[in-house]
């Protein structure tokens, strides 16, 4: 078999492209980072989440959640969200979904303006949250209490309760959405 240097060329451009991943935002591949991206962390002591542009690694803004993180000394802990953890896409990353740890608060943020959708209040110790395919609905690991709890992410209202023993952190689903696959730690 006979290449020209451009097919070459085509050819290693798409390995190269192929090993790229953007997760957890896009099932598959993703695009090269853009400036059109951006890349959200969650800092739990300060109970914050920060947006990054990741093609000039410029902060672009904080986003405050509540208190930051209690110490040892005790504090008014039911007035406020507190302990920022965890962070997941929707499938078409319009929404992400961030868990204030301690006082159970389920945050959903509109990812085009950065502004708060809902917050919801679920069962003990939520630990990390997903949406559904659907882009809608988020599943949340509630480790304190064994099961998993479903919430309308835009509504911000519980719509279910699933019996899940252990005490669940996660839940997962498959690229086809098919399947939810429960974490137990
Ligand atoms: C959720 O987003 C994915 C990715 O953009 C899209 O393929 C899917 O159709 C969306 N689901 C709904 C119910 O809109």
């Amino acid at each position: 078999m006979k290449f020209s240097i451009l097919s070459l060329l085509v050819q290693v451009l798409r390995i190269v492209h192929a090993q790229i991943y953007q997760s957890p935002a896009l099932s598959g591949l993703g695009a090269p980072i853009s400036a059109h991206d951006r890349i959200y962390t969650s800092d739990q002591t300060s109970n914050t989440i920060t947006v990054i542009n990741p093609s000039n690694d410029i902060v672009l803004g904080t986003i405050a959640l509540g208190s930051t993180r209690l110490s040892d000394v005790i504090g008014p802990q039911y007035i406020q969200n507190v302990n920022a953890h965890g962070l997941g896409f929707s499938r078409d990353g319009k929404y992400i979904v961030s868990l204030s740890v301690t006082s159970n608060t389920v945050t959903v943020i509109r990812t085009l303006d950065n502004t708060i959708v809902s917050k919801t209040y679920v069962d003990r110790n939520p630990h990390e949250a997903f949406f559904a395919p659907d882009n809608r609905t988020v599943w949340i690991g509630t480790r304190g209490v064994e099961s998993i709890e479903v919430i309308d992410g835009l509504e911000g209202t519980v719509i279910g309760r699933i019996s899940s023993y252990g005490g669940p952190s996660k839940v997962l689903f498959s690229p086809d959405g098919k399947t939810a696959y429960v974490v137990l730690y």
